[in-house]
């Protein structure tokens, strides 16, 4: 699917909410998942014919379920994908990040039966079917009726059905697990389900369909079952879905689909505890300033990247290359200091994505200091500092390897944290198994900590734009700076991505750069507002044209879409359905 997301931020007075203190944006409370009637509500910028255009589609959503069906939704939700403006492949190393919840979302749709109406004495059953039945071909599953028992997930198997799976079998852990803490009334059976999805989150593209979808099948099973979860519940469960799956991401995806706010981006924290706080793009540029707004274009490269398919050469493998970065970084850090631990576990805390420890840990063991990534550090700059440490001390220590400059072998891993090759496989390696020629440690750390910097630079040049430089130029440097790590260090890119990023630089972008977990899929570009629509003629004629021979008028026409910064994940309620 070719598509091109264009957001325009109509200003340059750009006011960081939690900097400031402002209030973030109208909410009746921020604690709980957001509820809205109807549709305008949930797409409050939204233009008139956006707004015909959405009523179309879910009138067609609920017809397609009644006629499926032949009854009613239990419960409906709709999750919106993420574009992240900087700080990419950082939070699974507890980094901040700065993404913004977008206008393509999923919505879904889920009848809950009754488990006594069940034949079969020891399962019920799922049907889970999809408005886009071609692309998406209907599933029926079974699940133990016994609520302690878990539908299994094959994570080894490419399959859409699986990111539904995997939304039950995490809120079903929650709900028999904390009836206590939560007052959650006991469940006797599963119940059977009959589920519609629909989704505009182009997949495999960087802006994260998946996490709109693990949201929406999470959030709508604790539905199910009575239970209304907080934002930040939903996110901590729903950021487990897809190590299900078989890929082991971060929460940036999560977090960003479910606390989204319509015309705000967020600055997430997962350390020392995960928020989300919005800041805005204001809408008026300051009467003094010189200089003008400028937007983020958000084009699409259409080379595919399947996430799950491609996790043991990529993402996965990313995960445990910044692990061993750490552990080794940690070792060499306790030589220095006279210590010895007997085992690499000992090291650092059992923290990050294979509970091993992480990049933050090891800064955190250098720099016990509790304001690190807070407003409390006035501009981030010890912050930046500490940072900037940590990238040399990484490209001094995991520079020395004998096997650089293409990076670490296994064996030589294993030697330095002293335990054997086949430990080291067994420890890292095995839940989510890998492959690789070299492990690029050195590589793989300084992007993590100059890219974690980069977001810290990035909310300053925001929150105190100076009349003596441009904030477009500023910002548009970063964005260049992060493209071209995530070039050359983290190696996420993709020959044909970095064509669109150089077109997008020759043709008006003061910074261009892949977005999401990249190897294809999505690009972010910053532009003065008057440079936009050659910008965008540029890629639509130099790179859409000439890539893609062939394509046609209407397809790219048809894949601009002019967006801002939406809601989050929204329950729709009060009969939703009968106004739409
Ligand atoms: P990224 O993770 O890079 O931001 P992404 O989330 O779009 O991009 P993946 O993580 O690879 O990409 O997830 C894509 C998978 O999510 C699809 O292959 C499909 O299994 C599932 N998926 C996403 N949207 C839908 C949808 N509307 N209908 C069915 N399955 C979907
Ligand atoms: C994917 C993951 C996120 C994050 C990004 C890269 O989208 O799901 O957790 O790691 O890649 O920044
Ligand atoms: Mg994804």
């Amino acid at each position: 699917m070719l598509e091109l997301l264009v957001f325009f931020f109509t200003s340059i007075s750009l006011v960081l909410f939690l900097l400031t203190k402002l209030q973030p944006a109208t909410m009746s409370n921020p604690e709980l998942v957001l509820e809205k009637s109807s549709i305008e509500e949930i797409y409050p910028l939204a233009s008139a014919d956006e707004l015909k255009l959405q009523h179309a589609r879910y009138a067609n959503f609920i017809n397609h379920f009644r006629e499926l069906y032949n009854e009613e939704p239990t419960v409906a939700v709709r999750g919106p994908g993420r574009v992240n403006l900087i700080g990419e492949h950082i939070d699974y190393s507890n980094f901040s990040v700065l993404p913004m919840a977008v206008d393509r979302d999923m919505i879904m749709a889920v009848s809950f039966g009754d488990a006594a109406a069940s034949s079969d004495s020891e399962t019920i059953s799922v049907r889970l079917a999809n408005v886009s039945e071609s692309e998406f071909p209907s599933r029926t599953y079974t699940l133990p009726k016994d609520p302690k028992k878990f539908v299994e997930i094959d994570p080894k198997v490419s399959d859409w059905g699986n990111y539904f799976k995997c939304g039950v079998v995490v809120a079903q852990e929650f709900l028999i697990n904390n009836r206590e803490e939560y007052n959650i009334a006991e469940i006797s059976a599963m119940r059977p389900m009959n589920v519609l999805v629909t989704g505009n989150v182009p997949t495999g593209s960087g802006l994260s369909s998946s996490a709109a979808f693990v949201v929406c099948a999470t959030l709508s099973v604790l539905l199910g079952y009575g239970f209304k979860p907080t934002r930040k519940l939903l996110t901590q469960l729903s950021i487990k879905c897809e190590q299900h799956v078989g890929v082991n991401s971060g929460g940036m995806d999560q977090a960003a689909s479910i606390y989204g706010v319509v015309d705000h981006a967020l600055f997430v924290t997962f350390k020392p505890t995960l928020t989300a706080t919005p800041f805005s793009f204001s809408s008026k540029v300051p009467a003094d300033s010189k200089e003008e707004p400028f937007s983020f274009v958000i084009a699409n490269s259409l080379v595919v990247s399947n996430k799950h398919e491609t996790a043991p050469t990529n993402y996965n493998l990313r995960v445990v290359e910044v692990t061993l970065a750490a552990l080794l970084l940690a070792k060499h850090l306790a030589n220095k200091a006279g210590k010895t631990f007997a085992d690499p576990a000992d090291l650092l805390p059992a923290d990050g994505n294979l509970q091993a420890g992480t990049l933050r840990n090891v800064l955190e063991l250098v720099y016990p200091d509790q304001t690190f990534g807070t407003d409390a550090d006035k501009d981030f700059v010890n912050s930046i500092e500490q940072l900037k440490t940590l990238e040399t001390l990484a490209e001094t220590v995991l520079g020395e390897s004998e096997d650089t400059p293409e990076g670490h072998t296994t064996e030589t891993v294993a030697k330095l944290l002293g335990i054997s090759p086949e430990e080291l496989v067994k420890r890292y390696m095995t839940t989510y198994p890998v492959r690789y020629n070299y492990l690029a440690l050195r590589k793989r750390a300084v992007h993590v900590y100059s890219e974690a910097a980069r977001v810290f630079e990035f909310l300053n040049a925001l929150n105190r734009p100076t009349a003596s430089s441009s904030l477009t130029e500023t910002l548009g440097d970063i964005i260049n700076r992060s493209h071209a790590s995530a070039v050359s260090l983290f190696e996420n890119s993709h020959p044909t991505v970095d064509r669109l990023c150089a077109i997008a630089c020759a043709n008006g972008a003061a910074g261009a750069r892949i977005t999401g977990a990249g190897w294809g899929g999505a690009t972010v570009q910053l532009v003065s507002a008057s440079k936009a629509a050659g910008l965008v003629a540029a890629l639509k004629e130099d790179y859409y044209r000439k890539e893609f021979p062939g394509v046609s008028d209407a397809v790219i026409e048809d894949s601009l879409i002019l967006s801002k910064p939406g809601n989050g994940t929204t329950i729709l309620i009060d009969d939703f359905f009968s106004r739409v």
